[in-house]
């Protein structure tokens, strides 16, 4: 194996959303800092719809999530506009805001229940009509019976914003290996970097597993420093708008049809995303016919001319879950390993905040205050 000259203090693993942030941030506090992927700035961000969707994604439960989720949303304006300007390049950024539409008695009572929910929590929700909702989104389904519009539940395009934090890092001086990390180099009960697939030994002071639903797979990992996280797939779609004849929609609908989730997210370049399902089947990544018979199904009772669109494209990817669906940011068990994965269906909304926790954590040795509920030290005991 040939050594890297001068070895990086943070050697990340996984060019997802999640190890570029961190690593761009790493950069800006002066730490020589290396990422491993194959293929930056792909991953589960090439398959996600974006959602910024504290509101209208919230659970009963995860509260304590949803103070970091808010916290993350509150940055996304300053940290767009500081990525666009540090990459020169646009991440798709829309304010809209979302409606939770309701098409009977059930979903109605469902989503007044959330409504509830929203109110008890401070949050930004409003309960509309019929007629408003129809009039705010003409190409919703006639039957519509009402909607919750969350003003604050914005989105951003992941495949721009991988590529921009590609760029923004690679302008930071961040070096990114495009190959497989294939085993965590540790001695004397210390972590000291990667081996790589191309057969360079990238000594480190630091390493930093962000390698997604991945990141427990490491070989050299020692158990207790493996992080507690399993794959979800999701599939999704993306059709194509039409171009003339007034906007096809304006913001991201969602509803719960059958008792799946079902979300239209529009983008400005015309593209519309169509997501996701939810399965706990492994590693598997395959597009099916029933996925995709869902997903077009649902969408087509919440919005009927989506079935008129051309389909564009069918992916599956896989969201990295955790026993309570909040990330692990922060040391390991084993000295000089650090986790941040672990983001389940917020890894987009989290991402600047996760940015700026693990570059506070490289640089000072401190989380900050807001991340400190989500170290890694919780599981303790559980695996
Ligand atoms: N946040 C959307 C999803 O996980 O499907």
């Amino acid at each position: 194996m040939s050594s890297t000259r001068s070895a990086p203090d943070v050697a990340v693993v996984g060019g997802g959303l999640i190890g570029l942030v961190t690593a761009w941030r790493a950069a800006q506090h002066g730490l020589r800092t290396a990422v491993v992927d194959p293929s930056p700035g792909g991953g589960a961000a090439h398959v996600a719809a974006g959602m910024l969707a504290p509101v209208t994604e919230l659970h009963h439960g995860e509260e304590r999530l949803l103070a970091l989720n808010l916290a993350s949303l509150a940055r996304y304006p300053s940290f767009v506009e500081e990525l666009e300007e540090a990459s020169g390049q646009r991440v798709g950024h829309r304010t809209e805001g979302t409606l939770a539409v309701a098409f009977d008695a059930d979903d109605r009572a469902q989503l007044r229940e959330l409504h509830a929910l929203h109110l008890r929590c401070g949050l930004d929700s409003e309960w509309l009509g019929a007629r408003e909702t129809r009039r705010l989104e003409p190409m919703l389904a006639p039957s519509v019976r009402g909607a919750l519009r969350a003003g604050g539940d914005h989105q951003v395009d992941p495949r721009l914003l991988g590529a921009a934090l590609v760029s923004a890092c690679t302008r930071a001086g961040v070096a990114l290996h495009r190959t497989t990390a294939v085993g965590l180099r540790s001695s004397a009960g210390r972590a000291h970097g990667l081996d790589l697939a191309d057969g360079t030994r990238l000594d480190a002071g630091r390493t930093v597993l962000a390698a997604g639903c991945r990141s427990g797979e490491l070989a050299g990992l020692p158990p207790e420093a493996a992080p507690p996280v399993r794959p979800v797939k999701g599939q999704v779609l993306r059709l194509r708008m039409p171009e003339a004849g007034g906007p096809f929609l304006t913001r991201t609908v969602r509803a719960v049809v059958h008792g799946h989730t079902v979300y239209l997210v529009p983008r400005r370049s015309g593209e519309l995303v169509v997501g996701a399902t939810s399965e706990e089947t492994g590693w598997e990544t395959s597009v099916t016919a029933g996925g995709v018979y869902e997903l077009l199904r649902n969408a087509h009772v919440l919005v009927p001319g989506v079935t008129e669109l051309p389909l564009v494209e069918t992916l599956a990817g896989l969201r990295p879950a955790s026993p309570d669906n909040a990330p692990l940011l922060g040391d390991s068990p084993l000295p000089g390993l650090l986790h941040a994965t672990g983001h389940h269906r917020n890894g987009v909304l989290l991402t600047p905040v996760t940015g700026d926790a693990m570059g506070t954590l490289l640089a000072t040795g401190e989380l900050p205050p807001e991340a400190q509920g989500f170290a890694p030290d919780r599981f303790a005991g559980s695996r």
